[in-house]
């Protein structure tokens, strides 16, 4: 076929095309005058600034500035090339292609894709016949019904067993033929730092094959029989396996959750095999705990002619806890219905399923929660709410999600079991939701994450920090002794209070220059508001047995503020970054996980 073919027939799809029916199968779209609208299935937002215009067939954000055809839109959303994208809407339209005249480069790569998914192939008969029919599969076999696999399990998920020796399979195949470059390119060895040799990437490990959605080998995971690490190794990225475009056991699943509507996303391939034997089919596994949106498409496609609901069943430790959350808001952003299954005592669903069977994993199905319910249930488990400073925190976390919840009934049940549960007034939960909507509009430009640090932020001189700071300076006044102890150890710039700040700055300024600041001529050169703070300050009622200690306890306690506002503001930016699906999400928690350490370790000074 000649390119000018070629052409024409793109441009037949692109006129012939209903683009609003295209991209309603990814965006939900609503006809508003002559447009249609949606939320932008590229960044994260809750009101819609998605436009598509069925007249001139072009779609826009007015959020993230992204635009284009309809090619644009399926190049970027499945991730694919114009040349997979022309063939997928064609598919879509039920329209054939026309065979376009492949660039050698093109013809190339096609080639070695081919020969990849066969030696792929050829490797998951080699590890399955080396499990099942060799004598170095023995222990692996008892490690397998060790852990309750069994034959029929082995049999359909080719399971199979890398020999514990150098290059078994590189001489095997080297043997048949296959070239050196393309078990390199497979991923399935490795090259020798020392020669032009190669040797086996997988060695001693359970071998599980790795399918793409037309159960084409794509990849490998392996696993240790012992204790030793890496657990899993996994097949490199190669041409055919991007671990961000597969879920474990889709191939199988795909069928089963169209027929029940459903599927059920677990972490590990021990939870899908599981899951698969106990007779529970719709199972995929992310493969490790972060969930991508490309492997949200792969579901949401299935969800062409009817809804789907995507379940979570992640692992019930924090890790798997936050992959929870990160997916749900990936997924929710792209207009899936996403509910979360709550296994008990730090199970994995493998586990649970061996020790309970399968009804009761189907009951756990059954009474899995949604979002908002999922999100609140977090900020209970996460926080110790004994004591009223802990409740304060939990509100803090919930106010958000409340606030950007769109059921008003739902709400308002919810704001009347959480203050229930925390014994706090269901009006001050009120107000706090009702501030934070009010801040939320005030400017709809800034990410919603960032108020929430605002509000947390504006609240942080807390009542403790402003009497820690009043009681420096009543201490300083009555004592001057203490004053070079303090200066060393509190920087003017940590105090909050703008006043308190000129009054403890003026104090230092006249301690150094050696004037006397017990009689109160010192006080004339304050502002008129910082002397009203001072009275103030000289009125309270202030007790003590052991004024260093005093003085020592009140810096201890405006640090600990201070730190506690800082964690939560970089707690609320990994949030937001993960739910922007943003990995730089991981620097903000390892962060405030060291802000923690620190205020752990006060704690105990
Ligand atoms: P078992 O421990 O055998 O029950 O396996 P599991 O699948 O339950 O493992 P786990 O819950 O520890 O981890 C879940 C998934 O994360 C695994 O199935 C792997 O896909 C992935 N994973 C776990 N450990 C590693 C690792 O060390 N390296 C890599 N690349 N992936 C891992
Ligand atoms: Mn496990």
């Amino acid at each position: 076929m000649k390119d000018a073919v070629y052409d024409e027939f793109i441009d037949r799809l692109r006129s012939e095309c209903d683009i609003v029916s295209i991209l309603s199968d990814y965006v939900p779209l609503k006809k508003k005058g002559k447009n249609y609208w949606g939320c932008c299935p590229f960044h994260h937002e809750n009101t819609p600034s998605f436009s598509v215009t069925t007249e001139k067939g072009f779609y826009y954000c007015f959020g993230c500035q992204s635009g284009g055809n309809v090619f644009n839109f399926l190049m970027k959303i499945e991730n694919i090339s114009f040349f997979d994208a022309v063939k997928m809407l064609a598919q879509k339209m039920n329209i054939p292609v026309p065979q376009k005249e492949r660039t050698a480069q093109e013809l190339t790569r096609e080639r070695e894709i081919t020969k990849l998914y066969r030696v792929n192939e050829m490797a998951r008969d080699f590890f399955y016949a080396c499990l099942t029919k060799t004598a170095y599969g023995k222990t692996a076999q008892e490690y397998l019904q060790g852990r309750g696999i069994t034959i029929e399990m082995i049999e359909s998920f080719k399971i199979g067993f890398a020999p514990p020796a150098w290059d078994k399979l590189v001489q095997a195949f080297l043997g048949r033929g296959v070239e050196q470059d393309l078990l390199l390119k497979a991923g399935l060895a490795v090259q020798r730092n020392s020669s032009e040799g190669v040797y086996d990437r997988f060695r001693n490990r359970i071998m599980f094959p790795i399918s793409d959605v037309r159960g084409r080998i794509v990849g490998f995971g392996g696993r240790v029989m012992d204790e030793s690490q890496p657990k899993y190794l996994n097949s490199p990225e190669t041409l055919v396996f991007n671990k961000r475009h597969i879920l474990f056991g889709f191939d199988t699943a795909h069928k089963f959750i169209k027929e029940c509507g459903q599927a059920i996303v677990v972490e590990g391939y021990m939870d899908v095999i599981t899951a698969h034997a106990f007779g529970i089919k719709n199972v995929v596994a992310s493969l490790g705990t972060a969930f991508s949106p490309e492997q949200g498409n792969l579901m949401l496609r299935l969800s062409r002619d009817h809804a789907i609901e995507i379940l979570f069943a992640y692992d019930s430790d924090s890790a798997g806890q936050n992959a929870t959350s990160r997916a749900l808001s990936i997924l929710r952003n792209m207009g899936a219905n996403v509910r979360v299954v709550l296994i008990p005592d730090g199970k994995d669903p493998d586990a649970f399923i061996r020790k309970h069977g399968a009804e009761a994993f189907k009951v756990l199905i059954k009474d899995a929660v949604d979002f908002l319910e999922y999100q609140i249930k977090q900020a209970f488990d996460t926080t110790d709410h004994s004591n009223l400073e802990g409740k304060v925190a939990v509100v803090s976390k919930i106010v958000p999600v409340l606030g950007a919840a769109n059921n008003a009934v739902e709400v308002n049940a919810h704001i009347a079991r959480i203050s229930q549960a925390l014994s706090i007034d269901e009006s001050a939960i009120r107000s706090e939701v009702r501030k934070f909507l009010f801040q939320n509009k005030k400017d709809k430009n800034v990410k919603v994450g960032k108020n929430i640090s605002n509000i947390i932020v504006a609240r942080t001189p807390s009542v403790a920090t402003e009497q820690a700071e009043r009681h420096i300076i009543r201490l300083m006044c009555e004592d001057r002794s203490l004053i070079s102890h303090i200066q060393t150890n509190l920087p003017v710039e940590e105090i909050q209070g703008e006043q308190r700040r000129e009054i403890i700055e003026l104090i230092f300024n006249e301690y150094n220059m050696g004037k006397n600041i017990v009689d109160n001529a010192w006080t004339m050169s304050l502002s008129e508001a910082a002397n009203a703070e001072l009275s103030l300050i000289m009125l309270i009622d202030i007790q003590y047995n052991d004024i260093v200690k005093m003085v020592d306890d009140c810096i201890k306690s405006m640090r600990l503020t201070k730190l506690k506002g800082l964690y939560e503001q970089h707690r609320l930016r990994a949030d937001e970054l993960q739910r922007m699906g943003d990995d730089r999400f991981l620097q903000e928690l390892a962060e405030s996980q060291r802000i923690n350490n620190e205020i752990n370790k006060l704690h105990y000074l």
